[in-house]
């Protein structure tokens, strides 16, 4: 870690000798000394945030502070006389977020657009997560930040949700652990993160007022567990309760989630904040112990002190919030006065996104080895709009404000290839002109800045001018394009291709193949979309995501072939969007998220937008489709090499509690590459649970395996992690029989399996979250 520097006096000095001797002061006399010092109206002020400029109400826009780093999400409030200062939380997940230029000031304060959260996470690389979150971190502390609201692992309950770029994926095991990853990297630079959005926070449409209602199985087993994984592996300086409501309570003013769970059950011993502007009973949030709401309203304040007045706020329950808050701020770089020099290395910190996003690529189809590009490969055909104009990441707050971005066509170039002169004018006419066109349209909406820009239609050309082009050319690139972003969830019409987008990619294979060359589809896609009605007409599919700022780089050097593709997919593609369990119960429409206060009565609820039903239970991703043996276009775990790896059968054997798989995986192709290697676990069949086929219980990354290069690896899970939620006994469950243990390169691609005898496991929990309306659960009846 990098050592602090300290500018002269620090904060704690300063102060002093301003205020005089006789007042406490943090960081010199104890919390509680200070806390004694303090008046309700300053405890008050302390546990909500400093509000944001320009807003009186709950229609705030993010990252609109003006204070100490401009554009950073929110600030607390400081308290000189007791030596405390005001802290900076500013996003987000794919890189901070502050504004790029400042009032009277020519200097300008970009950050690095890593990849998103989705990229990182298909890396299944936890190392690669920490040295990318040490570089975020890097950038949090030098631009002046002290805690990043980051990472999002909220489940991609289904494809549509518009913020799964942001999260990592379907299961929560390889959520939590990637999360951890990334709280470990960032903490390194003592800076804190805010693990958010606790819990299921799972869909935007109406996300401020929405009623989740789920199973404490499937909340415990799938919606929890990434965060207890993450709470307990890496333990985040904060954690960020979501929006919605959950089973009854909004997770903000829910003192079973927030001081039962997480603190009791789960040892957390740092602060909670609010997700902005959540929930609506301030005094409930205190009592909950969501120690701090932000960004703060004057009605939250009034409340505090008026609860504490009338007796509904113990005041004792408000200093152990402030506590918790002072605990946070004396750790942090503002407090210890650190000197930030508002320079990170921004060139160091490109190859670092550049590599870590070309690691999270994933390649999907590889047909007659299309990829990599063969050194006859010179001039390029390079079709799509989204070629030109590549996305680098989603919009909202996990937005973060780049220098640049590198499109397809400059990765190309970049690289030394050619690309034809006539298509590069064309296309980047054709997006020009339409985004000059969108300028022209007034909005009045003040959300419309922040939501996912409308992108062109895919331009349709000509038959006759593609078989020219073919012929001039070595090869087509087609890239297709999806943003998404915060504030609103993608819509069905998102999931298919285009009819322009069909047509297109049905006349260039055609032209292309009829002179037997290849064409290669690029997806920078935010999420999921749908690939098996056209996945036959491509020679090769590479899934590049939204892959940060040198997103067109990345892409090239797999292209190239300087890197061998190594991402796999942390979700399930599947065949159409019904097939996903949870479809029937998700808002499929793509409407914007409303901030209107929800006024409607019981009876006139809407479905999926004033409260959602998990009816899929725990069957969320491959614990669905290959419980239910339903095909799928492309397999949770699956992505290809261009190399072959072969496994060996694992020997297993049982260490404190844990059991212990040792392996060794051999390159046996001709290329170098990586291997992700995962361990699932299937239960007998006759558990007193009906369980998932299998579940993902650990996964690992090989290095760089050179062609004949083998490599050990060692995946482990302990007793207790075998475990399901029994809510008839509220306890964790673990029968006991044989258990198979199986490596997979995908959830269906089993490459070993062991068993191994597991004696019987019982651990009770607190009675908590329980269902309060009745629910149709899905079930799987052998
Ligand atoms: C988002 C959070 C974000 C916060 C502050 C909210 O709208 O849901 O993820 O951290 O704004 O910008």
């Amino acid at each position: 870690m990098k050592k602090l520097q300290f500018i002269g006096m620090s904060f704690v000095a300063m102060t002093l000798v301003s205020c005089g001797p006789s007042l406490p002061q943090l960081g010199k006399n104890t919390i509680d000394e200070v806390i004694a010092a303090m008046t309700l109206e300053e405890k008050a002020r302390l546990v909500i945030g400093t509000g944001m400029e320009g807003t009186s109400g709950d229609s705030a826009i993010v990252g609109e502070t003006k204070g100490l780093v401009p554009g950073a999400a929110g600030t607390t409030y400081p308290i000189p006389r007791l030596g405390i200062p005001g802290i900076v939380l500013a996003d987000g997940p794919a890189g901070l977020r502050i504004s790029p230029t400042r009032d009277n000031d020519t200097a300008t304060y970009y950050c690095t657009h890593f990849p998103i959260g989705t990229v990182l996470a298909s890396t299944w690389n936890k190392e690669l997560v920490e040295n990318v979150g040490k570089a975020i971190g890097n950038e949090v502390l030098e631009y002046g930040a002290d805690v990043l609201l980051a990472p999002a692992l909220n489940i991609h309950r289904n494809p549509l949700c518009g913020r799964n770029f942001e999260y990592y994926s379907e299961d929560p095991v390889v959520s939590g652990k990637i999360a951890s990853a990334y709280v470990k990297g960032v903490q390194s630079n003592g800076v804190g993160t805010s693990v958010k959005h606790f819990a299921a926070n799972n869909q935007e449409s109406n996300r401020k007022s929405n009623k989740v209602h789920v199973s404490s199985r499937a909340l415990r087993e799938i919606y929890l567990k990434g965060f207890e994984i993450a709470i307990k592996e890496s333990s985040p300086w904060t954690v960020m309760s979501s929006y919605n409501y959950l089973n009854g309570t909004y997770t903000s003013e829910s003192k079973e989630l927030l001081t039962t769970l997480l603190r009791d059950e789960w040892k957390f011993d740092g602060m909670v904040m609010t997700d902005w502007f959540g929930g609506s009973d301030a005094v409930a949030q205190m009592n909950a112990g969501n120690d701090m709401l932000q960004p703060g309203l004057p009605k939250q304040y009034d409340a505090i002190v008026k609860g504490v007045q009338n007796g509904t706020l113990d005041e004792k329950v408000l200093d152990r919030n402030v506590k918790r808050i002072l605990n946070l701020i004396v750790k942090t770089p503002r407090f210890k006065g650190y000197a930030y020099s508002n320079k990170p290395d921004l060139k160091a910190h490109a190859a670092v996104t550049r590599q870590s996003a070309t690691e999270g690529m994933v390649l999907l189809k590889n047909d007659g080895q299309a990829l990599p590009l063969s050194n006859a490969i010179k001039n390029i055909a390079l079709y799509g709009c989204t070629s030109y104009d590549f996305i680098a990441g989603g919009t909202g707050s996990g937005n973060v404000n780049r220098a640049y971005t590198v499109s397809l066509l400059d990765g190309l170039n970049n690289a030394g290839y050619t690309v034809d002169g006539n298509l590069k004018d064309l296309y980047e006419k054709y997006n020009a002109d339409f985004y000059a066109e969108q300028a022209k349209v007034k909005n009045e909406d003040r959300l419309a800045q922040y939501l996912p820009k409308k992108r062109p239609a895919e331009l349709v050309l000509p038959v006759s001018d593609l078989n020219n082009q073919a012929l001039k050319s070595d090869m087509a690139i087609l890239t297709f394009g999806r943003g998404s972003g915060e504030f609103v969830d993608r819509s069905s019409s998102d999931f298919t291709l285009s009819s322009e987008e069909r047509q297109m990619l049905e006349n260039v294979c055609k032209a292309f193949h009829a002179c037997h060359k290849k064409v290669v589809v690029i997806l920078n896609v935010a999420g999921v979309i749908e690939t098996s009605s056209w996945k036959d007409k491509p020679d090769a599919i590479l899934l590049s995501w939204l892959a940060g700022q040198e997103g067109g780089n990345s892409v090239t050097d797999i292209l190239s072939g300087k890197v061998s593709p190594s991402g796999k997919l942390t979700m399930t593609f599947p065949e159409k969007l019904e097939d996903v369990a949870s479809t029937k119960n998700f808002p499929t429409d793509g409407t914007y998220v409303s901030f209107d206060a929800d006024t409607k009565d019981k009876q006139h609820e809407v479905r999926n937008w004033d409260y959602t039903d998990y009816e899929e239970d725990i069957y969320v991703g491959y614990r669905y489709f290959d419980t239910f043996h339903k095909n799928v276009s492309y397999p949770f775990g699956y992505g290809l090499s261009y190399t072959q790896f072969s496994y060996s059968q694992p020997e297993i054997k049982f260490e404190n509690g844990s059991y212990v798989l040792t392996l060794q995986v051999k390159n046996v192709g001709k290329a170098s590459g990586k291997e992700v290697v995962q361990l699932y676990v299937s239960a007998p069949s006759n558990t007193s649970l009906v369980k998932p086929e299998k579940e993902l219980k650990d996964f690992t990354k090989t290095g760089e395996l050179k062609p004949g290069e083998s490599q050990t690896v060692t995946l482990k899970v302990a007793v207790s992690d075998l475990a399901s939620y029994d809510e008839a006994h509220h306890s964790w469950l673990v029968d006991e029989g044989e258990y198979q243990f199986k490596i997979g390169a995908s959830s269906r691609d089993i490459r070993a399996s062991v068993s191994a005898e597991v004696k019987g496991l019982k651990q009770e929990t607190s009675n908590i979250l329980l269902l309060k309306t009745p629910l149709d659960r899905l079930t799987y009846i052998k």
